[in-house]
């Protein structure tokens, strides 16, 4: 049985990591890695990766990376012979200096449990055969330069606990109404183009708790919006939103944070829940808003 389980790359480490223990990683895994290695010219960070030693042993281990640790600073896109290590779960290769596509051949690694590919330098759109993903739970995007519309087949997806992370993109058009039949534990697409609404999101099932689409240009009547009580936190900042704030939105118990400053809504601000613990920051900008915690009375 092939070993080679996961792939980590953040800011310390590429790395291979065995599941059950005692075993040598796959010789076609081992190939692959090192084809990986000479596609970054063998970078420095690649060191511990030499043919004469054990993949599963002595390559660089697991090490929870970060912006304050040093990089490993690989640029260019990333390598086909990535698509080889179909036993691959989690691959992880943020905060580099990475190209070009994100790139349709990711669409073989059909174990893959995590797509994280945040703060890279990634343009061209998103791939519709990640929808091959039948176990792609957490995806993260975010802090790239991708541009286009988040295709449809992306409601293919059926992982648990899904997160859906596009944040500082150029991604454009409007939602899939597709998602609606996808649970997402968490989606954040703010800082983007996207356009349309966000009703797909709200189903009386669904169960996700937090949702960022601030910084957009979604345009739709708020006061439709079918709120359910899983909501944590919820933010609309900056979109072309209208219509009123609906009066379920009291009925919340969950909810933290809540923002949908810049907007154009108008009417009461509903009484009760925690909307009035929000401060004035939370309902300000907006074309005509009334009742606490805002300074204005309604007429
Ligand atoms: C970044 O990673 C280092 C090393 O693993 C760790 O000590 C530090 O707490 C992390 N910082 C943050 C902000 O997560
Ligand atoms: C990546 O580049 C930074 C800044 O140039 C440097 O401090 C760091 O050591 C480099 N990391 C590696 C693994 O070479
Ligand atoms: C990333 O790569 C581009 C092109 O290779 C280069 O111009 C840029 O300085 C790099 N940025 C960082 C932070 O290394
Ligand atoms: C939503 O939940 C209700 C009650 O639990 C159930 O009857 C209904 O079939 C569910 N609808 C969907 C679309 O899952
Ligand atoms: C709401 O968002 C606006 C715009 O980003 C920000 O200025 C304000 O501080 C936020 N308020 C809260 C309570 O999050
Ligand atoms: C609201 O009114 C009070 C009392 O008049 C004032 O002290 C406060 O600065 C006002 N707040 C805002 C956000 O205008």
């Amino acid at each position: 049985m092939r070993q080679t389980r996961h792939l980590l790359s953040s800011l310390l480490f590429l790395s291979v990591v065995l599941l059950s223990a005692g075993e040598l990683c796959h010789p076609d895994d081992k190939r692959a890695l090192l084809q990986i290695k000479s596609h970054f010219d063998n970078a420095y960070f690649f060191n511990s990766w030499r043919p004469d030693t054990d993949c599963c042993v002595s390559w660089n281990g697991i090490i929870q990376c970060n912006e304050t640790t040093h990089r490993p600073n690989l640029t260019g896109p990333i390598p086909p012979s990535i698509a080889r290590l179909t036993n691959l779960e989690y691959l992880t290769l943020t905060w580099n200096n990475l190209t070009g596509p994100v790139p349709s051949f990711l669409g073989k690694l059909e174990k893959l449990i995590f797509l994280h590919l945040s703060f890279n330098n990634f343009h061209g759109s998103i791939p519709s055969s990640l929808s091959n993903l039948c176990n792609l739970g957490s995806i993260r995007l975010d802090r790239n330069k991708l541009t286009g519309t988040i295709p449809s087949s992306l409601s293919a997806i059926r992982g648990n606990d899904l997160y859906l992370i596009l944040s500082h993109n150029g991604l454009s058009g409007k939602i899939p109404e597709s998602f609606k039949d996808v649970d997402f534990g968490q989606v954040d697409v703010s800082r983007n183009k996207l356009e349309g609404n966000i009703f797909m999101f709200f189903r009386p099932n669904k169960t996700t708790q937090i949702m960022d689409f601030s910084r957009n240009q979604f345009e739709f009547d708020m006061s439709k919006l079918e709120v359910y009580n899983n909501l944590i936190a919820f933010d609309i900042n900056h979109n072309k939103i209208y219509g009123s704030i609906p009066v379920a939105m009291t009925g919340l118990r969950y909810l933290q944070n809540f923002n949908v400053s810049y907007n154009r809504l108008c009417g009461r601000i509903p009484v009760g829940g925690s909307l009035q613990r929000f401060d004035y920051t939370t309902y300000f900008h907006n074309r005509c808003l009334c009742g606490a915690p805002l300074n204005v009375t309604c007429s």
